[in-house]
């Protein structure tokens, strides 16, 4: 699969915008202030699978979030800004993603892959 460019431009605070790359659902999400500082203050080590939000989003960038938008428990697609970390939630079994795509609650055992991609500038990134 080619690269793809993503202008982020439309993207509006708050939304998430789905896209495809190589097959696979992606979710590229424009993260309020308050949506980063949730997936900041977190006690990283009481994560089912531990991982700082600074390591999921690129220095710099931390208003951007993009994620493989498959449950990791399934694959089912979970609904944005839903469940109790108003990250995401997966209504084939429940599973409760953060702001950062990690697995919060429920069956899923990884938080959500960050796919390869790289800011071309503020703008626009590459995925791939
Ligand atoms: Fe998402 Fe099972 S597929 S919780």
């Amino acid at each position: 699969g080619a690269p793809v460019e993503v202008d982020l431009t439309p993207i509006a605070e708050g939304q998430i915008v789905k896209l495809f790359w190589r097959g696979k659902l992606i979710f590229v999400r424009h993260r309020t202030a308050e949506e980063i500082k949730a997936a900041e203050d977190v006690n990283v080590a009481s994560l089912p699978d531990p991982e700082a939000d600074s390591a999921r989003v690129k220095e710099g960038h931390a208003q951007w979030l993009v994620v493989y938008g498959n449950c990791t428990h399934l694959g089912c697609v979970p609904l944005g800004n839903a469940g109790a970390y108003d990250g995401w939630l997966c209504p084939c079994h429940g599973s409760v993603f953060d702001t950062s795509g990690r697995i919060r609650q429920g069956p899923a055992p990884t938080n959500l892959p960050i796919p390869p991609y790289a800011f071309v500038n503020d703008t626009k990134i590459q995925i791939g």
